[in-house]
């Protein structure tokens, strides 16, 4: 990562009008994209949720979280597919675990398709757990899934245990 790259990003509140940019970018992420309605719901909700831009306020990626009580669910991390590669993935989490600290969340949890090898990667380097595996949790599309359901990897990161490899 370079240090030009690192100090043109910023992070932003998610409103409303991103939506446009984050449908454009879940659209291309997903077989099965979160609906405006969706993003709506969260936003009204007041759920955590920022989005990352890039030097030229292009949308680089977003993430979507969910207070409980002393922990927080990530719903949905994305980073649009031409920037994927190049540690947003990774900012975006940090991000958040600034949030759980500054919540007192002590544990992140998250679910991730059973065939989601690289983000499942991705949350394992970054310390993340495997805890439990949801049965048919998501939909999937027949040519992979002939049951069309999939599976989900519940995953959990002990937030203070992060923020203690990271000092
Ligand atoms: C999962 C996801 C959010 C990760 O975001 P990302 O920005 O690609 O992740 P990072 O760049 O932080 O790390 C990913 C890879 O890039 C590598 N990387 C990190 N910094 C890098 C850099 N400066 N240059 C090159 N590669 C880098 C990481 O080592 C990692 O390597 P891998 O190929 O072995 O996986 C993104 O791939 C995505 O949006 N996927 C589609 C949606 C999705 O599956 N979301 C998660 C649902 S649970």
């Amino acid at each position: 990562m370079s240090a030009v790259l690192r100090d043109a990003r910023r992070l932003l509140p998610m409103t409303v009008r991103h939506l446009d940019a984050v449908l454009a970018i879940e659209a291309v992420a997903y077989d099965f994209p979160w609906t405006r309605g969706n993003f709506i719901d969260s936003l009204a909700a007041d759920h955590p949720a920022q989005v990352l831009q890039g030097a030229q306020s292009e949308l680089l990626g977003y993430f979507v979280a969910m207070q409980g009580v002393d922990e927080m669910h990530l719903l949905n991390v994305t980073v649009a597919r031409a920037a994927q590669g190049h540690g947003h993935g990774m900012f975006l989490l940090d991000a958040l675990v600034d949030i759980c600290r500054a919540r007192r969340a002590q544990q992140l949890w998250l679910e991730v398709r059973e065939s989601n090898h690289r983000a499942r990667r991705i949350y394992a380097r970054y310390g993340f757990q495997q805890v439990s595996v949801r049965r048919a949790y998501y939909p999937a599309l027949l040519a992979t899934h002939p049951s069309g359901r999939e599976d989900a990897v519940v995953m959990s990161l002990d937030t203070q245990e992060a923020l203690d490899a990271l000092d």
